[in-house]
């Protein structure tokens, strides 16, 4: 499973990057107005730093969503238009699928939304873990019947679990067979975490110190003759 940051604040893409465990980014308006950033621009920054990254339309009707996600496909090459799972935004990407731009198909919340965003030739699918979380339903249950539903149907649409909130989201994304999971940079940073590994890292650090010492001791006897 790749792992992407849902974030725009350019600092996170670089710490992924740095990390050598980042395949892509994805936006949304939410967070480029959190970043308090001018969207082409970040949106060219972020691809200047890491592929795949997913830019957000927010125009509504077919004819305006083709032509906003033509202008953000111009932008750079890395990037994946995000358009929504509503008629419009489905007819909008199956034309722009069709001219070869990448599109993630955002905002899903059941397996007939899902099938709709593979009938138009989808790069990938985001179901909303979290969210439906939010509404006591399984949102990582329907990542794994996305899964098992494109398995069964031979489609190539990615399944992208998005909307994750916790390092749990994350582990079980993956058991369910998701392709790619994005996830706040805080979500990302506890990926790393477990004691035992600090514990571990700390003892071998004093033993290795403990170890110089010891050899330095048994060599200054011979040195001072
Ligand atoms: O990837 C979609 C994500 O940005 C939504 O997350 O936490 O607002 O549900 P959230």
């Amino acid at each position: 499973m790749k792992l992407y940051l849902d974030t725009a604040e350019l600092s996170e893409v670089e710490s992924g990057v740095r990390w050598g465990i980042l395949d892509g980014v994805t936006t949304n308006p939410t967070l480029v107005m959190r970043a308090g950033k001018d969207h082409e621009e970040q949106i060219k920054k972020i691809c200047g730093i890491v592929g795949n990254v997913s830019a957000e339309c927010v125009t509504e009707s077919r004819d305006d969503l083709i032509a906003e996600g033509r202008r953000l496909a111009a932008w750079h090459k890395n990037v994946i238009v995000k358009v929504p799972l509503t008629p419009d935004g489905l007819g909008a990407g199956r034309v722009l699928a069709g001219e070869g731009v990448r599109i993630n198909v955002t905002l899903c919340f059941s397996v007939n939304q899902a099938l709709l965003a593979a009938a138009i030739g989808a790069w990938c699918v985001s179901p909303f873990v979290g969210r439906l979380d939010d509404i006591n339903e399984d949102g990582v249950g329907l990542v794994r019947d996305i899964v098992k539903a494109y398995r069964e149907t031979g489609v190539k649409t990615k399944v992208l679990s998005a909307s994750i909130r916790t390092p749990m989201h994350v582990t079980q994304s993956a058991h369910a067979g998701a392709d790619i999971a994005t996830m706040p940079f805080k979500v990302l940073e506890s990926m790393f975490k477990h004691p035992l590994t600090d514990k571990g890292l700390a003892a071998f650090a004093e033993d290795y110190k403990k170890g110089r010492a010891a050899l330095a001791a048994k060599k200054e006897p011979a040195a001072s003759r």
